[in-house]
């Protein structure tokens, strides 16, 4: 199902997305050489439950994941790069770590990542990859607008990543996104542009490239959940929800709160 935003959910969106930026940010700010990947739960839980929203995680138990997914957040280390479910580990110095959150408050939906090098061993390669993502969810939101279709964002996507020497695995992107996290159009990371489904004001999209050093092949670990690059190699995530309005888009998954941005 494809849902358009009313502007009265347009302005819960805000509220959602905000909300979802600070906590990300704020995690970010916590984490350090020694903080186990289950401390990052509770703190994502206790934000969460805080603020008055529900975990889109919990108890979703989707086909692309063995049972409910039990956690707030998604915690990825190094070589995990997608659905990576918290356990107990202690996060090293230099580690890369990715973030991936998404709760509903006020009934509507918002969903977001951040990947970032734990500490101060910041290896170069590590950076230019994150960069990547970043980069290229930079210019898939530049091609949002109505009128564009999720080619054109698919296509700007790709364009960066392989530009920066990344393959480009499509088993999992970016969707649309409303009154819960799932929804269609599917945004793959790979595409050609001027086809596929036509934005228009008050569709929402979480736009997610992400990548791993080297391969384009993903290995599920025995949790059930966590998706590692199958070489061991390493991997970044970055993602906005984002609003399509009259003139443009909105990045709703900012962080809102002085200091965290
Ligand atoms: N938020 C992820 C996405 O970007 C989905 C995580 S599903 C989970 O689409 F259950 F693993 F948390
Ligand atoms: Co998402």
């Amino acid at each position: 199902m494809i849902e358009i935003l009313s502007p009265a959910q347009l302005a819960r969106a805000r509220v959602t997305g905000r909300l979802v930026g600070d906590i990300l940010h704020t995690l970010k700010a916590r984490c350090q050489a020694g903080t186990n990947l289950l401390e990052i739960d509770r703190w994502a839980k206790g934000m969460i439950l805080d603020a008055g929203a529900t975990s889109c995680y919990v108890d979703y138990a989707p086909s692309f994941g063995r049972g409910p997914f039990g956690h707030y957040i998604c915690t990825g280390v190094n070589d995990a790069v997608l659905h990576g479910r918290p356990h107990d580990h202690r996060l090293a110095d230099g580690d890369l770590l990715t973030l991936d959150l998404a709760v509903v408050k006020g009934g509507v939906a918002a969903d977001a990542a951040i990947s970032f090098v734990v500490g101060s061993r910041r290896a170069p390669a590590d950076v230019a990859m994150i960069a990547a993502t970043e980069q290229a969810l930079d210019a898939a939101i530049a091609e949002a607008r109505p009128g564009a279709r999720v080619g054109d964002l698919s296509h700007a996507i790709e364009r960066v990543l392989s530009a920066a020497g990344y393959p480009v695995n499509t088993e999992f992107g970016g969707h649309g996104i409303g009154s819960t996290m799932h929804q269609d159009p599917h945004v793959a990371n790979a595409g050609r542009p001027g086809r596929g489904f036509m934005l228009r004001p008050g569709l929402m999209l979480a736009l997610e490239p992400w990548v791993m050093a080297g391969t384009d092949r993903l290995v599920t670990d025995a949790d059930g959940w966590t998706l590692r690059s199958a070489t061991g190699s390493r991997t970044a995530h970055s993602e906005h929800t984002i609003a399509i309005t009259d003139d443009g888009a909105e990045i709703l998954t900012l962080p809102g709160a002085p200091g965290l941005r």
